[in-house]
């Protein structure tokens, strides 16, 4: 009796020390506890899994099998073996998963007439068989398929902002990998960041602020609801403009701007404005637009022209910006092709795509639309519940599910104050000269 109360003291206290260790210290959990056991059950549960996901093929085996029943002369039942040819179903080799900080990952040799897109087709009956949050499929070489498992949703909490400490270079949040979600315009000059109203755009917005207003970099913003999102910016923005009109002034300084530009790269013998020598090289300039929509909505015929002039500059200033230091930070709702052929066209210059919630799967697939269809479901599939989710297509040409770093209207603003020494004056930014190229 006694000897059965010790055992179940000791069983019980075992238990409350796994529960102990699981709660408080997850990571070394899973490593010593929780990912032995799950490499095993996965490994060994593997040809069911596969079989029920669609991910065997048939194949042709030569097999002894045993035929029983035959009866002898001596009235003894004799089995008899033979050599006979059987369709067996086989399973993709898998290689042994490896812990990854949210979960594991693990890579699969295809097998014949197998595309990655059949493992991404079959990416969440997978994950409904092993339990997990999410599998992701990517594919490094030809044959072999990486699916990278997440166990639990690891954007339900994101920590702070970090400081930016590289030009140009803001990280705006974490992505479903573990990795840094980075906004980097030296390698991704203009972004569309689309999503339905409280998705997160202006919180995002808000990381770049806090992000590049530290940095010799000129800020402008379009803020096409009446001023409301970026006044409180203010003292750290260069120009602000806050209805078509004036972005339409703002546009054409832009051009102009980026002609001078033009003539001093030419002058200089250089490409973009990064080839100048250091004292030569004029401010680069982040331009933030919220609803872009609203520079392509007309009411009636008379702002046709007005649309139409916007339009081609902000697609001029898209497609050469790049080279002379102007990016695009571009914030709607919507992003839909019946905004006008502008739209279109002002997407196929952006590069970096970033899709929060959206209401519309228009938004998503005009967003999104040349990435894998995954990207799609799971936009379409972010809750209400998680603003700040989103997936971006960053410039491995991979897409990623992520959230950004809660940057509140508050600490924006803070920042926006406390580095508006930082902000050049517009007309300094416009009227700075060329300077002479040196004699060659
Ligand atoms: N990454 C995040 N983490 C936590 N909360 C967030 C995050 N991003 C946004 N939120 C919350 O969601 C709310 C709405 O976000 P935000 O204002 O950025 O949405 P929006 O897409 O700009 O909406 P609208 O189109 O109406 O301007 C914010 O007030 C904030 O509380
Ligand atoms: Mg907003």
């Amino acid at each position: 009796m006694s000897d059965h109360l010790l055992m179940l003291g000791v069983l019980a206290t075992a238990v409350a020390g796994l529960w102990a260790w699981h709660h408080w210290h997850y990571r070394s959990f899973w490593l010593v506890v929780g990912y032995p056991l799950m490499a095993i059950r996965i490994r060994a549960t593997w040809r069911k899994v596969a079989l029920g996901c669609n991910l065997t093929k048939k194949r042709q085996r030569f097999w002894f099998t045993t035929v029983p029943g035959l009866v002898a002369s001596t009235g003894v039942v004799r089995v008899k073996r033979k050599f006979q040819r059987i369709a067996v179903d086989t399973k993709p080799f898998m290689w042994l998963p490896l812990p990854t900080r949210h979960g594991w990952r693990v890579t699969l040799h295809t097998l014949e007439g197998q595309i990655p897109g059949d493992y991404a087709d079959a990416a969440e009956r997978l994950a409904h068989s092993w339990g997990v949050h999410a599998v992701r499929v990517s594919s490094d070489k030809p044959g072999r398929v990486r699916l990278a498992v997440t166990m639990r949703d690891p954007l339900v909490k994101v920590d702070e902002l970090p400081p930016s400490t590289e030009l140009l270079k803001v990280t705006v949040g974490r992505l479903e990998t573990g990795g840094s979600w980075v906004v980097d315009f030296k390698t991704v000059p203009h972004w569309i960041n689309a999503g339905a109203t409280q998705s997160g755009k202006s919180n995002l917005a808000n990381a770049l602020i806090v992000g590049l207003a530290p940095q010799p970099v000129a800020l402008v913003g379009f803020d096409l609801k009446g001023g409301v999102e970026f006044t409180p910016y203010a003292p750290r923005l260069s120009a602000l403009a806050t209805n078509r009109a004036e972005c339409g002034g703002l546009l054409d300084d832009l051009v102009a701007l980026m002609t001078d530009r033009m003539g001093l790269c030419r002058m200089a013998a250089a490409r973009n404005i990064w080839q100048l020598p250091p004292d030569m090289r004029p401010i680069p300039i982040v331009v933030l637009i919220d609803e872009l929509a609203e520079l392509y909505l007309m009411a009636d015929k008379s702002e046709k022209d007005e649309v139409a002039k916007t339009s081609t500059a902000l697609l001029r200033v898209a497609q050469l910006g790049r080279a002379f230091g102007i990016y695009l930070f571009c914030c709607g709702q919507r992003i839909g092709s019946d905004l006008g052929p502008g739209v279109t066209a002002l997407r196929a210059q952006c590069s970096g795509r970033i899709c929060h919630r959206v209401n519309d799967p228009e938004t998503a697939t005009m967003t999104l639309g040349d990435l894998d269809p995954a990207a799609l479901v799971s936009a379409r599939a972010i809750a209400a519940e998680t603003p700040g989710v989103a997936i971006v297509a960053s410039q491995d040409g991979q897409w990623y599910r992520a959230r950004s770093f809660y940057v509140s209207e508050q600490v924006a603003e803070h920042a926006a104050h406390a580095y508006a020494d930082q902000a050049p004056k517009w007309a300094d930014v416009m009227t700075a000269q060329p300077h002479e190229a040196p004699a060659a």
